[in-house]
């Protein structure tokens, strides 16, 4: 992966218009934040890393983060757009990218994107709050075997399609379908509930803790999960403290 083969590829207008590409770093999100922080960087500048040591995932776990993968994070201006709708954006438009080339992608809430009962990318959106966002997104495309404890959870698209894929392209792609969904005009509740197979389920959770069986009516206009538990409507606001099972 070299800044001029990804040059190349992109064609996107604002997303990943100006990029670095690093061969190593900590974490993508941790260093862009330190980058733009030293220096303003403009809005969807993207910083891309081939492996990281210290991969950020949600709640404070590690995001394994070998070569061949995706590590990307992009920088987005404090706008109106920088709302709870946000971290559906990338999760959707990857489902879609995933979608195009044959693999069965579909988005579990908020925004993490499986193929069958399997993870194949993680987001993690980090900002400060009235200045800028962070997307951080790992998604695994060349990697074919995992470790252990991730193998029943995980896959790439290579496994999930035989085939071998250029990360540049995969990225460009990808970061075409990010700008028309985010920068566009259509609904992405609409689009999330699409590409979903959550809407009308009943799936099992477990809140702090405790397990219960609720059924999922749909998304509400700021992007909060809905449900039915018990006969009665509950919104669920944040994945803080949620488990959501995958198997629906
Ligand atoms: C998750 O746990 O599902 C979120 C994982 C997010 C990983 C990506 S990899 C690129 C970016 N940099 C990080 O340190 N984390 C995100």
């Amino acid at each position: 992966m070299t800044t001029q083969s990804i040059q190349e590829k992109l064609k996107s207008q604002i997303l990943g218009k100006e990029f670095s590409c690093l061969l190593e770093t900590d974490s993508t999100n941790a260093r862009l934040k330190t980058l733009h922080e030293r220096q303003a960087r403009p809005n969807g500048f993207m910083l891309i890393a081939e492996k990281q040591s210290q991969g950020k995932g949600t709640d404070g776990n590690v995001w394994a983060s070998e070569k061949g993968n995706i590590y990307a994070s992009i920088l987005f201006e404090h706008s109106n757009k920088i709302n709870t709708l946000f971290p559906l954006y990338p999760a959707v438009a990857l489902a879609k990218t995933l979608n195009n080339y044959q693999i069965e992608a579909h988005v579990k809430w908020p925004n993490d994107v499986l193929v069958g009962q399997k993870k194949i990318a993680g987001i993690l959106c980090e900002g400060v709050s009235g200045k800028y966002m962070i997307m951080g997104i790992g998604i695994n495309v060349n990697q074919t075997t995992f470790p252990n404890h991730l193998s029943d959870i995980a896959t790439s698209a290579k496994l999930e399609s035989g085939l071998d894929f250029s990360i540049e392209e995969f990225l460009a792609d990808f970061l075409n379908e990010y700008e028309t969904l985010f920068y566009g005009k259509g609904d992405i509740i609409k689009e999330w509930c699409h590409i979903s197979r959550m809407i009308g389920k009943k799936i099992s959770i477990s809140q702090d803790g405790k397990k219960k069986e609720v059924e999922i009516s749909g998304l509400s206009p700021e992007g909060f999960l809905q449900i039915i538990s018990e006969g009665k409507s509950e919104t669920l606001m944040a994945r803080r403290g949620l488990d959501i099972s995958v198997n629906y």
